[in-house]
């Protein structure tokens, strides 16, 4: 099967559906990509900062895919913003991942403490781009107002803004500011993960366990994963679910047999709190964020 894909604002490709490695071991890593890889995903989303990009790459290598066929995307971490350092950033990625070229390439995140130094960074994306380097460029959790700062001074608009977004937390406002711009907006954390991960706070709802959900899955006979994915894919969303269970990574990519009603989507948008889960990407910058990114 041909795996569905959206078109960047460059005109590059993207699979709508691809693996998120976030929190996955190097040891996990190797064999959830193989089996992603495996099942069909062809796109894999990974960032210097999660440690895994050597296993991510040489997964990728092992399972015998031409080059072109998997469409590999990471981020730039904070600690590697400036102009030099982020051209060095790619560098070290492209030697972990065991590749020439990136596919997409992205900063993890606006350093609003030192927006200047993020500005410098994203010139370095422009310049990577420019060179072949990279197929395309973006950014991650990025507001509204950190979109029209960047703006203001960058010459190529990001090709994606890679955002939290799942129905306990839509963001229709960075949704909007994205598709004003020719942005496609990508979900990290599309089933909600970050919604009972451990670390980031008590008392949250989970939305895998949403009684809505689970009704709109069970009359399709799907999961209330596939059921939050397909509500992602069908609002035209790139979707990027981690998972290190051969199980649930199956599962996760068996979304393109069905499809949402209008009404049930609206039931899913109605779910929407407001309010994140994650980290607030406004907050300054502390220190201890900044750890460095060790040489490939
Ligand atoms: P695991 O890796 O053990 O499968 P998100 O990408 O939204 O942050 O979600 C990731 C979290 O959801 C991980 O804890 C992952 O655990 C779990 N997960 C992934 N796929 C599924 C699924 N289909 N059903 C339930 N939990 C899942």
């Amino acid at each position: 099967m041909s795996l569905p894909a959206f078109t960047l604002n460059n005109g590059v490709e993207i699979p709508v559906l691809g693996l998120g490695v976030f929190q996955s071991s190097p040891e996990e890593t190797t064999a959830a990509v193989a089996e992603a890889l495996r099942v069909g995903y062809r796109h894999v989303d990974t960032a210097a900062a999660y440690g895994n990009e050597r296993e991510v790459g040489q997964a990728i290598a092992a399972s015998g895919l031409p080059r072109d066929e998997v469409f590999i995307e990471t981020k730039v971490w904070p600690s590697d913003y400036g102009y030099d350092e982020t051209q060095h950033a790619f560098d070290k990625a492209a030697a972990k991942l065991g590749v020439e070229q990136i596919d997409l390439l992205i900063l993890h995140q606006a350093a609003v403490s030192m927006f200047d130094r993020t500005i410098d960074a994203y010139r370095a994306l422009e310049t990577l781009l420019r060179d072949g380097k990279v197929r395309a460029i973006g950014v991650s959790n990025f507001t509204p107002a950190a979109l029209t700062r960047l703006l203001d001074v960058a010459s190529v608009v990001p090709a994606v803004n890679q955002v939290e977004l799942h129905p306990y937390h839509a963001q229709k406002d960075v949704q909007q500011a994205d598709s004003d711009l020719g942005i496609l907006t990508q979900a990290w954390s599309p089933i909600g993960g970050i919604t009972f991960y451990p670390g980031f706070g008590d008392e949250r709802r989970s939305v895998l366990q949403d009684p809505a959900i689970a009704e709109i899955a069970a009359a399709h006979g799907k999961s209330p994963a596939q059921t939050m994915l397909r509500w992602g894919i069908q609002q035209g969303r790139s979707v990027i679910p981690k998972s290190t269970n051969p199980e649930r990574i199956a599962e996760n990519f068996d979304v393109f047999d069905f499809e949402l009603a209008a009404e049930e989507l609206g039931r899913i948008d109605a779910l929407d709190t407001g309010v994140r889960s994650g980290p607030d990407p406004d907050r300054v910058f502390t220190e201890q964020m900044l750890f460095p990114i060790p040489e490939a």
